[in-house]
This record gives structure tokens, C-alpha cells and sequence, in this order.
């Protein structure tokens, strides 16, 4: 007998960082978005929540909006230009409020 299945899917929103670095002109990489990429990760494990990561942070590709950089987007939510480290947890308080109000407990 295979034990019961979980009926409720893992909630969980992905957070996209542009690790775009331009050979010309103002790109993201080129304003350290690789460092914010890794403390991103680094502080949204620090948010597991019973094994489950509710934000997954993943590098992308060039946003449009090379300017502007470091650029972090939340799939379904809002856009950070210019990020700096002191912005992370309002980036990832965020994303955790955009799954509370999909997703209310
Ligand atoms: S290099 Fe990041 S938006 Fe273009």
C-alpha cells in the first residue's frame, strides 16, 4: 500500500535575478547581480519552511532593462531595479505575502 499522496500542491513562487552581463554599456552582472543571485539563495534557505523552500531564486537572462540593474523579478508580482543587498528581505517578504494571498491558509 503506497502512502497517501499530499492533495495539496507545493506552494512555492520563483524569483528571477538578470546574471546578464553586456559586452557594452550597463548591464546587470556588471553591477555585482551574480553577489545578490547568491545572497538571495543564501536567505531564502534561510526561510524554509518544514523542508520546503517557498521562494526559489534562479539567475535569467536579460530583463530589458539593463540600466537599471541589478534587476529582480517575482513571477506574478513586482519588479526591483537597482537592487542592493539591504533589499533582499523585502524582496523575499514579498514574494511570501504574493503566495499568502494566492494561497490563504
Ligand atoms: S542586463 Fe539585466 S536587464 Fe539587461
Amino acid at each position: 500500500m503506497s502512502p497517501p499522496m499530499d492533495d495539496k500542491p507545493e506552494r512555492h513562487i520563483t524569483v528571477y535575478v538578470c546574471t546578464n552581463l553586456r559586452v557594452s554599456g550597463s548591464s546587470c552582472a556588471g553591477h555585482k547581480s551574480k553577489a545578490i543571485l547568491r545572497a538571495l539563495e543564501r536567505r531564502a534557505d534561510e526561510r524554509v519552511v518544514e523542508g520546503h523552500a517557498l521562494v526559489h531564486v534562479r539567475p535569467s537572462v536579460c530583463m530589458g532593462y539593463c540600466g537599471d540593474g541589478p534587476n529582480v523579478k517575482i513571477i506574478g508580482g513586482d519588479f526591483f531595479h537597482r537592487v542592493k543587498m539591504d533589499d533582499l528581505d523585502t524582496i523575499l517578504d514579498a514574494a511570501e505575502h504574493l503566495i499568502a494571498a494566492k494561497d490563504p491558509a
